[in-house]
């Protein structure tokens, strides 16, 4: 089993890349069954999710258009919390089915925000698509994604995108932490 240090932890190999393949496939293909008519707008979540989508898209079937967004969350600054978009959205999504693209739904903060900001945007449908998602911390329950590759327990991850203060985000694998140095 591989191990990496980073930022003075030990992570080992956790979800191979042959897994990841594997466990994204039956997510795409519901996906390709549930859009079958539509072509959707998949909005892909900066910078974690890039991998991932690139997954996910090119085992998508239909026409489609994909874009991408980077938002940053903030609790606490109002009563509802709120999103800022580092890059806005580049297109009119008026009357688009989307698919949100993130790596992993934690809080649900940053997903909750973000499907209330498409649909003020006029978006006909919003659903979401996670890599990964942490039940036990889902604080809304509208962030609870409608297609994850994997339910995960309270654990830090990383690699495929999840980055360790923007390290390891070329990994091929995902990691867990192994023990604390
Ligand atoms: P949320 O808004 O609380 O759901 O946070 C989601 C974001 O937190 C993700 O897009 C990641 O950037 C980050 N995050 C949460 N858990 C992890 C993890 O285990 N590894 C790396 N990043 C994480």
């Amino acid at each position: 089993m591989r191990t990496i240090e980073e930022q003075g932890h030990i992570f080992e190999e956790w979800i191979t890349p042959a897994q990841i393949a594997a466990e994204i496939q039956p997510v795409a293909d519901r996906i390709n069954e549930d859009y079958k008519t539509k072509s959707p707008l998949f909005v892909v979540v900066l910078n974690g999710a890039f991998i991932f989508a690139a997954d996910l898209v090119r085992r998508f079937n239909g026409r489609c258009k994909i874009t991408f967004v980077r938002v940053k969350s903030y609790e606490g600054m109002t009563s509802t919390g709120e999103i800022r978009f580092i890059v806005p959205l580049q297109q009119n999504i008026e009357g688009r089915d989307i698919i949100v693209v993130e790596d992993i739904v934690d809080t649900g903060l940053t997903i909750h925000h973000l499907k209330q900001y498409l649909l003020d945007q006029g978006a006909a449908s919003v659903r979401v698509a996670a890599l990964l998602c942490k039940p036990d911390k889902l604080q809304f329950a509208d962030a609870e994604p409608d297609y994850v590759v994997r339910r995960i327990t309270n654990e830090f991850v990383i690699g495929y995108g999840l980055d360790l203060e923007g390290f390891t985000r070329n990994l091929d694998a995902i990691y867990k932490i192994k023990e604390q140095s």
